[in-house]
């Protein structure tokens, strides 16, 4: 054998993102026949990748100011902004959350630009669900910087309540159901936990990627 097996297995694993759904990360568990509508890839992207996508990002961030409150009062202490254009590198990492979770479906059109939400230690998001008019059935959500718990909450039946332990570097979905029938949440530092766990918060970033609006959605528009 000219070379040991696999001499780079070990290194290399730890650099490659992870492409299967941790389901442990929502409690409580999800029901089947929904499950494929709320679904969160834990490290997502190394620890280079965050490093990189900071590193663009905070120039940008550093020159708006932090809002005390949205103007529908749904996201307090944050700033935002919204980018389509990014470093090569960058470019890519953008380029394999819209294939992971557009293509298959090829029913929708990606949103040209993503939003950036920067929420300080002590931001958060109150329940909404994101407005049909601006975004269509999948919504994805990158977490840099910090963990966080995101609460869904199905709309007509308060009681039906699942946590997502939204880790650092992971990716989120949600889609149909968890996109138009739950609102969701990003937890204060002090409401934090999952399964009884506190979660540290500290500032985090997350980049968003939609796509376009159903076009029924838009007929009523005024
Ligand atoms: C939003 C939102 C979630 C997140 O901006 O509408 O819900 O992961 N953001 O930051
Ligand atoms: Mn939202």
């Amino acid at each position: 054998m000219l070379f040991p097996r696999n001499p780079l297995k070990k290194c290399f694993s730890s650099l490659v993102p992870s492409l299967v759904p941790n389901p442990l990360l929502v409690f409580p568990k999800i029901p089947p026949l929904i499950q494929t509508e709320f679904v969160l890839y834990e490290d997502f992207i190394t620890e280079k990748e965050e490093e990189s996508l900071v590193h663009e990002l905070e120039p940008i961030l550093k020159k708006i100011r932090y809002e005390s409150s949205h103007w529908d009062n749904a996201i307090l202490s944050y700033r935002e902004t919204e980018k389509s254009r990014w470093t090569p590198v960058n470019q890519a990492l953008i380029e394999r959350i819209k294939k992971l979770i557009f293509i298959p479906t090829g029913t929708v059109e990606p949103l040209d630009h993503v939003h950036i939400l920067d929420l300080s230690k002590d931001g958060e998001i109150k329940p909404h669900v994101d407005s049909v008019r601006f975004c269509g059935r999948i919504i994805g959500g990158l977490s840099l910087l910090s963990d966080s718990v995101m609460r869904l909450t199905c709309e007509k039946n308060k009681a039906e309540v699942y946590d997502a332990h939204l880790k650092r570097r992971s990716l989120y979905v949600m889609k149909d159901s968890f996109r138009y029938d739950f609102s969701h949440q990003v937890l204060s530092e002090k409401e934090s936990k999952f399964r009884d766990n506190i979660i540290k918060r500290d500032r985090r970033i997350s980049i968003i990627v939609r796509c376009q609006p159903r076009p029924e959605d838009l007929v009523n528009e005024s």
